[in-house]
């Protein structure tokens, strides 16, 4: 008897413990695009004030919860560490590839994947009572490619993105109208075009659009046989057209930072490219390098 309520008791702090502690979990949130992309969320014990929002995006393959798992992915401890709130959107696609290749996802207000994730990052702002100034998008490959739609068509809600091995926003276009295609001409690097011609494919998703636009973070392995290394080029390309400056020589380069064998370039402010030599796809998530680019 006394042994018996004793072990009842150990099992119930045991479990209020597991109950207690933060965890992903999936929330309903307010949806009005046709794409029913899943919402998750993490919520770290210690919650800043007015916290900064970082929205994760997964994969092909993966999901919102084995991405959270994802020892190459940091930002639930990151979350963990500097109190800020992670969102995990979880692909409805079978095969969970992102859609970057059909109009309904590729226009602002399109009512595709790129809406719904709008539509969270919307919901997160006023349920957790997020900074509205510091809402951050980060994505490897297909989740990378998702990032750069993001930054094209939602470019008002968003502060900064830091992407891995992804393509310009566009480049997966389907020219049949398919959602979440494969793109051969794009995956194998043979989609090249100049940056104004690129940088037009970004401003053509939020036509008439002025106003301040995501800091973009863009890293690629030189050794990527995915997601060939010349859409690096592509991409920097179109960000730097967006905002205007040169595409082809940087403001300024560090060589073997932030590790062995990376290069960065800065194209002014706006615009950061970390090349990879020797690395393949997708290239690891640097938490600190992704944070101190979201200033966080
Ligand atoms: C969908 O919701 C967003 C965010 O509230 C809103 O800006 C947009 O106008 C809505 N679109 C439609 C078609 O209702
Ligand atoms: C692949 O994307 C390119 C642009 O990157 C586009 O011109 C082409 O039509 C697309 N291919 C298919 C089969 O849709
Ligand atoms: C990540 O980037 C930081 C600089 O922001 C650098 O100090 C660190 O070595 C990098 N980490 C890895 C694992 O490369």
């Amino acid at each position: 008897m006394h042994t018996a309520a004793l072990l009842a008791g150990l099992l119930a702090a045991a479990t209020s413990s597991v109950v207690m502690g933060a965890q992903l979990t999936k929330v309903d949130y307010p949806n009005n695009a046709t794409s029913k992309v899943a919402m998750w969320v993490y919520v770290p014990d210690k919650v800043v004030a007015n916290p900064p929002l970082v929205v994760v995006i997964h994969s092909c393959q993966s999901t919102a919860e084995t991405y959270s798992r994802n020892a190459k992915i940091p930002w639930k401890g990151g979350s963990d560490k500097k109190g800020y709130i992670t969102i995990w959107p979880s692909s409805p696609h079978s095969g969970t590839c992102w859609d970057v290749s059909s109009k309904a996802s590729l226009k602002r207000g399109g009512g595709g994947d790129s809406q719904a994730i709008s539509n969270m990052i919307l919901y997160g702002i006023d349920k957790y009572k997020a900074d509205p100034t510091k809402v951050f998008v980060t994505g490897g490959s297909s989740g990378a490619m998702m990032s750069n739609v993001l930054a094209a068509t939602y470019p008002d809600l968003i502060s900064a993105v830091s992407l891995y091995s992804g393509v310009a926003a566009g480049c997966f276009v389907s020219s049949s109208g398919g959602v979440d295609a494969w793109n051969n001409s794009c995956s194998g690097g043979s989609s090249r075009a100049t940056a104004e011609a690129w940088g037009t494919v970004a401003r053509n998703m939020y036509p008439g659009y002025d106003g301040p636009r995501p800091r973009m973070q863009i890293w690629h392995g030189s050794a990527d046989s995915t997601i060939a290394p010349q859409n690096y080029q592509e991409e920097i390309k179109q960000w730097t057209n967006v905002f205007g400056v040169s595409s082809t020589t940087p403001t300024s380069s560090l060589k073997n930072y932030p590790e062995r064998n990376y290069q960065t370039d800065n194209y002014g402010d706006h615009v950061q490219g970390i090349y990879a030599t020797g690395v393949g796809h997708s290239v690891p998530s640097n938490l600190t390098a992704s944070e101190a680019w979201f200033g966080i």
